[in-house]
């Protein structure tokens, strides 16, 4: 029971991303961006930004601003260019919910 009112607490404080799907947020994750972001825990070492410690709104934007070329990235601008704004926000919403800490 605990566990259920956390779960709906997570959904309430991420706000935006209620409704987007988790699954098919991991599933994008894993193929699109787990080499270089990792999916869970990135190693200690890795040279890339470690998304998953940001919020879903943060992540939701950088990757339209990626995607729309706002923000510049050679490497994001090419992987986000064929993201709707769905996937977007599942893959956002999956790494907000990732606590790599608990
Ligand atoms: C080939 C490696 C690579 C892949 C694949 C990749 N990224 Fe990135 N990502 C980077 C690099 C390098 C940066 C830093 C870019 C910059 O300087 O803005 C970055 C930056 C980001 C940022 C901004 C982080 C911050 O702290 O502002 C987000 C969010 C992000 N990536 C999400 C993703 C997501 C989601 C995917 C999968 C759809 C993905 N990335 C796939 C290499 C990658």
């Amino acid at each position: 029971m605990k566990q259920l009112v956390l779960l709906m607490a997570t959904f309430l404080i991420a706000g935006n991303s209620y409704g987007a799907n988790l699954f098919a947020g991991q599933s994008k994750a894993e193929a699109m961006c787990s080499q270089c972001h990792g999916l869970k825990k990135p190693s200690v070492d890795s040279p890339f930004p470690r998304i998953f410690e940001r919020d879903f709104t943060y992540l939701q934007t950088a990757l339209q601003q990626y995607r729309d070329k706002t923000r510049k990235s050679d490497i994001m601008n090419a992987v986000t260019g064929s993201l709707s704004d769905d996937d977007i926000d599942n893959i956002a919403a999956y790494y907000d919910n990732i606590h790599p800490s608990k």
